[in-house]
């Protein structure tokens, strides 16, 4: 199986980096394709809805890093998103490259996909997560992507709360069982 994980955190080594680079440690070794993107390190222009795409083939007024996504999100069969959370919701950066999914809208809602989502926030109150949660169903069910599960990492604040945390096996847990 190909596996497209987008990651948002502007933190090198942080908590989602943990996460993430657990996630792809199990699906690796499982022998899953698995192509990372740290999305907060690279060149991607904000959508300014210009629409050039609609009357270019799909192709971005934007020549920049989001093609190598797009290219990759074409034939993949799961996409995991990860991202730590910024007033209840994913980074700007994240969602910087879902808003320019909009160029190839049409491809990626034709082509079947299984999505995760892997996040991490500070705060422990059992509704922190409510609002990115229920972006993401919405999301997939507009892409038809099948949604396939999430870890939600409360009480995180730092990378070393993950490292004494339950969700690493949880991670580990979510990429054992893709298939
Ligand atoms: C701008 C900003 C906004 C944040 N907003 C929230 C939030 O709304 N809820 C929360 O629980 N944590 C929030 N946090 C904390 C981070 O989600 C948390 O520290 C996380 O572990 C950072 O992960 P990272 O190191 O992978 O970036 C925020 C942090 C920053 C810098």
């Amino acid at each position: 199986m190909k596996i497209v994980v987008l990651t948002g955190s502007p933190h090198k080594e942080g908590t989602t980096d943990l996460l993430a680079s657990e996630y792809a440690r199990e699906a690796t070794d499982k022998g899953h394709e698995l192509i990372r993107f740290d999305t907060a390190h690279m060149d991607i222009h904000p959508c300014i809805g210009c629409d050039y795409c609609r009357q270019n083939d799909g192709i971005c007024i934007y020549r920049d890093d989001m093609k190598m996504i797009s290219d990759e999100l074409e034939d993949a069969d799961a996409v995991v998103f990860v991202t730590p959370l910024y007033y209840f919701g994913m980074t700007a950066q994240l969602k910087t490259v879902i808003d320019r999914f909009y160029a190839t809208n049409i491809a990626l809602r034709s082509t079947p996909k299984k999505a995760y989502l892997i996040a991490a926030g500070a705060d422990e109150d059992d509704w922190a997560m409510d609002g990115l949660k229920a972006h993401f169903i919405t999301m997939c069910r507009y892409m038809k992507w099948e949604e396939m599960g999430s870890v939600l990492g409360l009480g995180l604040s730092v990378r070393e709360d993950a490292l004494e945390s339950d969700y690493l096996r949880q991670v580990r847990d979510l990429a054992y069982k893709i298939e």
